[in-house]
């Protein structure tokens, strides 16, 4: 790792960051200003996952409906929910009404100052506790939200993925090392404006940037690289063999166990057991004759081109067989499996990609 934090330790850092926040830094936010415990903790915790934009008008509203700690912790859950709705990560509201609750029962309605103490309360992780206690109470203490990563990993040309622990240790580390002497609030702020206004994700404006001199990303050209992306985990590859079995142009559906992938939809029909590339069925045609039994006599199979489905958490390769019956057997339709019409394909609910299929399956029929 090309980051020693003792080093880093230097005072010209802070003095860069201070001057160039009250010059050039936000000042006129409607949460600054102000001392008062109860509208930073507010803002921080609104400020999370949220763009400065999108929380103004929110942060009035909710300030107005609960001006203190002491209205916030006694309002109904419902209400604070409602103040909350539209601002997303409901959990945040949750936490704020907790929040609130145990600090009017066990700090007497008092937001503690010690950023380890703040930390204990619900939605306040370390980098908010600190930035709390540093726009509240002036502590010495460091901030380290994905803003400043940034900003360091660029500085310091980091060049690991800054959410693996070891590194985010060092940038922690680093951040403490670089806290100035005085002018905590200036500094805090001074992070939050550079990471937000011109270290951004995306064409950041480095001719602008009081670290410019020292940032190593720049020296190098790889403000685009850095900081590094977070490692994309190789998604696990399943796969299904699925049976269109077509009888006098109506396809064979049975409805998916209530849970799992398409829980509770109709879809095709699957052959358990065999995996195509993953486990194969030595015997494929006769696993396919067994499970057709079922439903009629075989007439004949072919196998189609294998399609890829993409899922949130895992791939699914789908292997589809065409089967047509060469007689229906006369059983008493279940619940579970349904004759579809080929005219009935666009309008049924089926799982996106198994209708796709079959709507090209049917129609070359
Ligand atoms: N993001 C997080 N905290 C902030 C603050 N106090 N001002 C502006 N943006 C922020």
């Amino acid at each position: 790792m090309t980051i020693d934090p003792v080093a880093l330790a230097d005072p010209a850092f802070s003095r860069a960051v201070i001057d160039w926040q009250v010059a050039h830094g936000r000042h006129a936010l409607p949460w600054q200003n102000t001392r008062d415990a109860y509208r930073v903790w507010l803002s921080e915790i609104m400020l999370q996952q949220t763009q400065v934009t999108a929380v103004i008008p929110y942060y009035a509203r909710f300030l107005a409906r609960f001006p203190d700690v002491a209205a916030l912790a006694a309002a109904s859950a419902d209400d604070v929910m409602a103040c909350w709705a539209g601002l997303g990560y409901y959990s945040r509201a949750r936490n704020l009404h907790r929040c609130a609750q145990r600090v009017v029962s066990e700090h007497g309605g008092v937001f503690p100052a010690d950023p380890l103490l703040l930390a204990e309360l619900p939605g306040i992780g370390r980098s908010t506790a600190a930035a709390i206690s540093a726009f509240a109470y002036g502590t010495r203490a460091a901030i380290l939200d994905g803003n400043v990563k940034r900003v360091f990993a660029r500085v310091f040309g980091i060049d690991e993925y800054p959410g693996v622990k070891a590194v985010e240790n060092a940038l922690w580390q680093t951040a403490e090392a670089l806290l100035p002497q005085a002018g905590i609030e200036a500094y805090t702020q001074g992070l939050m404006d550079l990471g937000a206004t011109l270290c951004t994700r995306s064409q950041p404006a480095c001719p602008r940037c009081p670290l410019a001199a020292r940032c190593l990303a720049l020296a190098s050209g790889r403000t685009a690289e850095l900081p590094v992306r977070k490692p994309k985990k190789a998604v696990p590859l399943k796969s299904a063999t699925m049976l269109v079995i077509i009888d006098r142009a109506q396809v064979l559906l049975e409805r998916r166990p209530a849970t799992g992938i398409w829980g509770g939809l109709l879809s095709l029909p699957e052959l358990d057991g065999h995996q195509p590339g993953i486990r194969e069925e030595v015997d494929v045609q006769g696993a396919l004759e067994r499970k057709v039994a079922r439903f009629g006599r075989f007439g004949s199979s072919l196998r189609l081109p294998a399609f890829a489905h993409v899922f949130t958490h895992f791939k699914l390769q789908v292997v589809p067989y065409r089967i047509t019956l060469a007689g229906r057997h006369a059983y008493a339709a279940e619940d579970e499996t349904v004759w579809l019409a080929a005219d009935q394909i666009a309008q049924a609910g089926l799982p996106a990609p198994v209708k796709k299929l079959l709507l090209e399956v049917m129609r070359d029929l």
